[in-house]
């Protein structure tokens, strides 16, 4: 299937320098490691000699050494040595994946990539810019991750207080369908009531609030509070399985001279907020299994991405077109 062919977040690269990592995609198991001449692999985490998991063992020279009997792999799978015999080789290979390095992660594609690099986090090591990062398991499908990171109107209820409270107050939504996802802009956003805003927001200047969902796994959420203020949450799924994804997410912002202040309030709330997410995702998928594990969804107009992202990722998943740029809409929402 399509979604096959995009890159996905595995490991970091400072991890996989370290020692040979095990990761998941798909709902299959590969180890990731540094071959030869400083590149890094990707590989079935499996022997074919007798089928032992390879992450546990080690790198010797570029080649990935397995713990049981130590035979020795090159990063392209093939069977390089078999300590234990004179000769050397049998015509043995392990299937391998794409695998690239960009921007400190290891980013793997078991399929063919649709695209020569992945997307890249806006505005990382940029001067003027900070930025830190966050790594969460979810249990919930990729789909439903987009949906909660991308869906303005749960903020209310589960981070009551921290980031928005309820208002009631109504705001004007710009739906785009753009020709890699979609977008949503917010206009005359409610702000009071929340220990975020007052923290973040220049009274002085008009904010501007876009989510935005670019297919097939990333969502971003731009703040900018004026030219010299912004702030920007990329978060990029990794299907783990149908039911665990691994979120990594990067946060940037500039600030100017309150730059180390943002970081040393934000870095810990921001982990209390995405647990946040995390609990209440958790929730929603023991529901799901306790009504039998088959979701029966009801969608409303608050729902804005949604549709987008269920739309793009059945495509992807089916190999079909996906759904057309252009289309644009305005909605009125109560936050
Ligand atoms: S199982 Fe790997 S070398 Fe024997
Ligand atoms: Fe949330």
């Amino acid at each position: 299937m399509s979604l096959h062919n995009y890159w996905y977040i595995a490991t970091t690269e400072t991890a996989v320098r370290k020692k040979p990592q095990a990761v998941c995609l798909f709902g299959r198991n590969y180890v990731v490691f540094a071959a030869e001449n400083g590149k890094i692999a990707a590989m079935l985490d499996c022997c074919p000699h007798r089928n032992v998991p390879l992450s546990g063992g080690k790198t010797v020279n570029g080649r990935l050494v397995c713990p049981y009997h130590g035979w020795q792999f090159n990063g392209d799978g093939k069977l390089a040595h078999i300590p234990a015999t004179p000769s050397c080789c049998p015509n043995v290979c392990i299937p391998t994946a794409h695998c690239v390095v960009q921007d400190g992660y290891v980013w793997l594609c078991i399929g063919n990539p649709v695209a020569e690099k992945p997307l890249s986090f806006p505005h990382l090591g940029e001067q003027g810019w900070t930025t830190f990062r966050m790594k969460k398991l979810f249990h919930a499908p990729v789909a439903q991750c987009l949906e909660n990171f991308l869906d303005c109107p749960h903020a209310v209820y589960v981070h009551t207080g921290w980031f928005r409270s309820p208002t009631r107050k109504s705001t004007t939504v710009k739906l785009r369908w753009l020709a890699d996802g979609a977008e949503a802009e917010y206009l005359n956003e409610p702000r009071e009531k929340s220990v975020v805003w007052n923290m973040l927001q220049d009274s002085n200047s008009q904010m501007r609030h876009t989510d935005r969902f670019i297919a097939p796994n990333t969502s971003q959420v731009n703040y900018i509070f004026s030219d010299k203020k912004h702030y920007i949450i990329t978060s990029s799924c990794t299907p783990i399985s149908d039911t665990e994804t691994e979120v990594h997410t990067v946060i940037s912002f500039k600030y100017g001279r309150l730059n180390p202040l943002i970081r040393l309030f934000f870095e810990p709330l921001s982990h209390i907020i995405i647990g946040q997410d995390v609990a209440m995702l958790k929730r929603q998928h023991d529901n799901i299994q306790r009504f039998g594990g088959k979701a029966r969804f009801y969608t409303s107009q608050a729902d804005v991405l949604l549709p987008a992202i269920e739309a793009w990722r059945k495509a992807l998943d089916e190999n079909s077109p996906p759904p057309p740029a252009g289309h644009e809409e305005e909605r009125e929402l109560y936050l």
